[in-house]
């Protein structure tokens, strides 16, 4: 049974461990792609200190759709290439970001946002969307939060079925 627990004041490894836990809980036994986003979504959001937003975006041709998220209300289409969430795709690498106003081309969704960090979720080397993290803080994302969330999207991706 899934047990919701306070996490944000741990050292960031176990912080990362404990969420990873907490998400295979959560996911377990269900394969749904709109819910299992919802559901991780939220998991990191309120786990994770700094963090505005939260979320997926669905690839779709050659566009980024917005998918499930926790945060303001944010752009819907992203295309390939463009931004740090559609430039992650076409680079099909993790961007880290520290001040989104010098990464050329970034998309002010929620203008709160300072630094971002997206994982490309890949499924049988296809790149399927991406997990997009927003920080107010700039430089909120170190190569700790990059491998903690690396390896959070790969539990989604291994729990979760894409029609
Ligand atoms: N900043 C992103 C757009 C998505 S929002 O952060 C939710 C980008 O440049 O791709």
């Amino acid at each position: 049974m899934f047990q919701p627990g306070a996490v944000g004041d741990l050292p960031k490894p176990e912080l990362y461990r404990e969420l990873r836990q907490q998400l295979e809980a959560l996911l377990s036994g269900e394969r749904n792609a709109v819910a299992n986003c919802a559901n991780t979504a939220a998991l990191i959001f309120h786990a994770l200190p700094e963090v505005n937003w939260v979320g997926f975006y669905i690839l779709r041709g050659n566009e980024l759709v917005l998918g499930p998220f926790q945060g303001q209300p944010a752009c819907v289409r992203i295309p390939v290439g463009q931004g740090v969430c559609g430039t992650a795709v076409a680079e099909r690498k993790t961007l880290r970001v520290d001040d989104v106003f010098a990464f050329p081309g970034h998309i002010a969704c929620d203008t709160a946002s300072r630094s971002e960090l997206v994982v490309p979720l890949v499924k049988n080397r296809v790149i399927i969307g991406v997990l997009d993290i927003d920080s107010p803080l700039p430089a909120r994302f170190d190569a700790v939060d990059q491998d903690g969330l690396e390896r959070i999207a790969a539990i989604f991706m291994a729990a979760t079925e894409f029609a």
